[in-house]
């Protein structure tokens, strides 16, 4: 078990949740907001509305959102995302196992097709507007017959969404498409060994990337309501790469280390090779599922597409994750991964942002001293890669308050700092939405 970390970690400090909800205007602002900056950020994370929560990736959905423009903060606001669970009229019990209206909305927050959605990887997206209101579950027209990943890719080039989803009874995993106009065009089954939790995927030009990595479900951890999944030493770790518009039978598997991985950074292919950057976990949740027992660290799988040679390459020993990227080059080939980090492993918050360079190997790094960092995402500038800002959360623990912190991408500097009189909790993930 990793230092600090207990059963409820998720219950202290700024892990904790808050009270209520706030609209906030006239906000304190150091430095300045770069006026290209148009548009509302976004991060999800579960805040329990009756102030606790059995584990870290419970707890019903809570919005806080940023808008910039014209080189201003314009407002902050956290809402609540009104889940039938929320309101108390659908319990996340085993009376309602399969029923994919049962969702905390927590994990993460997506546009496509026009429309925004609060997503959690065990039931439908919830969909919510541009001022963070709800509307309600989106099963597209009931052609959604699963529960949908919180981690959909949009590709830069098509528009389309790719994303899947997976479950502990069969079909245990499907993968999904959307068309750039938001409508549901193809599901099929992707055939694995067994029940796992897959929390994300990969895409790139020409392929998806599905993760079977051996953390597994386990049937009486569910009834007695904890998280149902744990490590196992049998089942493996294997990708399988499938052509978009291809087939599940033509799936290629190909091994790998044992593993687990959250969260990639990117995928592309480059040189006749799947590249894939990942913030891998040595194990995770060996015989309990509250912990993080081994620091995630950046890591890089490099499939030869022809002969399916697996090279795997530790990229860095820092402890790290939320890695994101320039995401108009999703799929594509980058240079750049954007990570927060910690200076000590086993540490449960992040006090630096990293940028890793792929192409030369070198990291940089910006300290944010008695702090915690929630996920970065980049928000565009210029027309090319890491050619804009990264943007985020972090909690200063000396005022217990967080910040909205602006940094240029390129120089890895402070640009602004949006002083907010009230905490944001450490939450999961969020996303810029230009011109919102
Ligand atoms: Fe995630």
């Amino acid at each position: 078990m990793a230092d600090g970390q207990g059963a409820k970690f998720h219950m202290t400090g700024n892990f904790g949740p808050v009270d209520d909800e706030a609209t906030l205007l006239n906000l304190e602002v150091h430095g300045a907001v770069p006026p290209e900056l148009s548009g509302v950020y976004m991060r999800n994370g579960g805040n329990p509305r009756n102030g606790d929560t059995e584990h870290f990736f419970f707890g019903d959905g809570m919005l806080n959102g940023v808008r910039l423009g014209g080189g201003k903060a314009q407002w902050f606001k956290n809402r609540w995302v009104r889940t039938a669970c929320y309101e108390g009229k659908l319990r996340t019990d085993m009376a309602h196992f399969g029923d994919f209206r049962v969702t905390s909305a927590n994990t993460n927050i997506v546009r496509h097709g026009g429309k925004f959605f609060a997503l959690e990887e065990g039931a439908f997206p919830y969909e919510v507007d541009v001022d963070m209101n709800s509307i309600g579950i989106n099963d597209f027209g009931g052609k959604l017959k699963t529960a949908f990943t919180a981690h959909p890719k949009i590709c830069p080039e098509t528009g389309e969404m790719h994303g899947f989803g997976y479950s502990p009874m069969p079909p245990w995993l499907t993968y999904h498409r959307f068309d750039a106009a938001g409508r549901l065009v193809e599901s099929q089954e992707i055939p694995v060994k067994g029940p796992t939790m897959i929390h994300d995927f990969g895409m790139t030009r020409n392929h998806v990337v599905f993760m079977d990595l051996p953390v597994v479900f386990d049937l009486e951890m569910a009834i007695a309501g904890k998280m149902p999944f744990r490590w196992s030493d049998d089942y493996g770790a294997r990708l399988g790469i499938m052509a978009r518009g291809g087939k599940a039978e033509d799936i290629r598997w190909v091994d790998v280390a044992p593993c687990y991985v959250f969260h990639p950074g990117n995928a592309y292919e480059e040189n006749g090779e799947l590249v894939m950057t990942v913030c891998r976990f040595e194990k995770l949740w060996v015989g309990q599922s509250y912990d993080f027992e081994y620091p995630p660290q950046m890591h890089e799988w490099r499939i030869n597409l022809t002969t399916l040679a697996v090279r795997e390459t530790a990229i860095d020993d820092a402890h790290c994750e939320f890695p994101r990227v320039d995401d108009r080059r999703a799929g594509l080939v980058t240079r750049y991964n954007y990570v927060a980090g910690a200076e000590t492993s086993g540490a449960t918050e992040f006090n630096l942002l990293l940028k890793y360079d792929l192409k030369t190997g070198a990291r940089s790094s910006l300290a944010f001293p008695n702090m915690g960092l929630s996920e970065f995402v980049f928000a565009p500038g210029g027309p090319g890669e890491d050619e804009g800002w990264l943007v985020g959360f972090a909690y200063d623990k000396t005022r217990n308050g967080s910040d909205f912190i602006v940094v240029d991408a390129q120089g890895m500097n402070e640009v602004a700092r949006i002083r907010l009189p009230r905490r944001v909790p450490f939450g999961f993930h969020g996303n810029w939405f230009e011109g919102a």
